[in-house]
């Protein structure tokens, strides 16, 4: 099965809560939801969620990474086919080929390198012991893509898979500023296992988020409509502030490849599929597993729980949420997580706000695997305030809120500022807001 893991890594299990006191920020949202949508609705939902993963799980293990629809750079000008976009809303991801030509972006790897080495000491980067994600987020390597006429027009066709009718949003895209990676050969990395990203706990807790989700929590998750930015844009991602979580909401995360990466040469996985997997994250929660564990799989066989316990297996509030093999079992991790096809130098892996990834903890290549990490973010009031502050900070020095990095960029050696920048790029990185 193409892109199938090959040895599950040493990532974390999340079954056992050891936990000393009761957190009330999660017993309150748990009795929220019970007292709001009631506990016959959710055992309703629990019971046809999992039984509509047994089929898509199925399905990922038998055709693994070729559910990732991968998208020549021609949609670009053309746009997706409704094929293609069929295809995207129900794995969550794409690979856009050659968004950046491939030898521009072996150039502009070529010149992060360097910065990074010219700024040596002054550049934070992490983890600690084997530094490879770089707190670079306005430098003009990562402007230079971030402001490509090209990779603006992948950002804007990836906002307008998303539908809003209130008129209060539009998928101009603007411009989110994160790192860069940067990680050497034979460098393990188990930081990263499967997650999801923007606000773990926010999206029980936030009364705006977890209307997002009103219909996994109304018994009928195959309902869920992942792309409804009407709901979601006014959503608090950040209800609890830490660095993990991005107060802006992405359509999609990204990646723009610098260099060669593939399975095992320090790729990404994901999990592909965005309505199941989100809607059975969030009911978990609310259910006991069997003691027998050969029950395990037996979704009738769970119990319904509405006692004072966590119960929120992988949920912190200050990281993003995260999962496990043994603590959500109906999704066969192990199965379905999935590398995605061979990357090249300018091409671009996205995925949703919603779908479960994780950082490739193999890198036996022979090159640095290295991404810039650009999302696409439509415009919306919460990323408008965020953007324009954004921009602020960045011409004053000071590094974006989000990452509470504090560093001043504008001394780095080699650092430019925004000068040639086009009418649209000046758009999208906040200059008219
Ligand atoms: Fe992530």
């Amino acid at each position: 099965m193409p892109g199938k893991i090959h040895q599950w890594p040493l990532w974390p299990e999340y079954s056992v809560d050891t936990r000393s006191s009761v957190d009330k920020d999660f017993i309150d949202a748990k009795k929220a939801i019970i007292s709001e949508y009631g506990p016959e609705k959710l055992k309703q939902g629990w019971i046809r969620i999992c039984k509509q993963l047994e089929s898509i799980t199925d399905d990922i293990s038998r055709r693994g990474n070729e559910i990732i629809p991968v998208c020549t750079s021609n949609v670009i000008e053309n746009g997706f086919s409704t094929e293609e976009e069929q295809r995207i809303k129900k794995a969550g991801c794409v690979v856009i080929r050659e968004v950046i030509e491939k030898e521009e972006a072996r150039k502009i790897y070529t010149d992060v390198h360097n910065y990074i080495s010219d700024n040596k000491g002054t550049i934070s980067a992490w983890p600690a012991e084997t530094p490879s994600m770089y707190e670079i987020y306005d430098s003009p390597m990562q402007n230079s893509i971030r402001s490509n006429p090209r990779h603006l027009k992948a950002q804007r066709l990836l906002n307008k898979l998303w539908h809003d009718k209130s008129g209060e949003t539009s998928p101009d895209p603007l411009i989110y500023y994160d790192g860069v990676r940067d990680r050497p050969p034979k460098q393990v990395f188990l930081g990263l296992g499967p997650h999801i990203d923007a606000g773990s706990l926010s999206r029980w807790a936030a009364p705006t988020y977890r209307k997002v989700y009103e219909a996994i929590f109304s018994g009928n998750p195959e309902n869920h409509d992942a792309w409804n930015l009407e709901l979601r844009k006014d959503a608090v991602q950040d209800l609890f502030k830490a660095p993990s979580h991005s107060s802006v909401f992405r359509a999609f995360q990204g990646w723009t490849a610098l260099t060669p990466s593939k399975a095992r040469e320090g790729s990404i996985m994901l999990y592909p599929n965005v309505q199941a997997t989100i809607s059975y994250m969030l009911l978990r929660p609310f259910f006991q597993p069997p003691k027998d564990k050969s029950d395990i799989m037996d979704a009738s066989k769970w119990t319904f729980d509405d006692s004072d316990s966590y119960s929120f297996p992988g949920t912190e509030k200050d990281l993003s949420q995260c999962l496990s093999r043994t603590s959500h079992p109906h999704l066969r991790l192990e199965e379905c997580m999935v590398h995605v096809p061979d990357i090249q130098p300018g091409d671009t892996v996205w995925w949703h706000s919603d779908l479960c990834h994780a950082v490739d903890p193999e890198h036996e290549g022979v090159e640095n695997a290295s991404v810039a990490f650009i999302a696409a973010v439509p415009t919306t009031q919460i990323a408008k305030k965020y953007i324009k502050q954004q921009l602020a900070d960045a011409l004053s020095g000071r590094q974006p809120s989000d990452t509470q990095g504090t560093v001043n960029e504008t001394h780095l050696k080699g650092y430019k500022g925004h000068e040639g920048f086009s009418e649209e790029a000046r758009q999208a990185f906040g200059y008219y807001l």
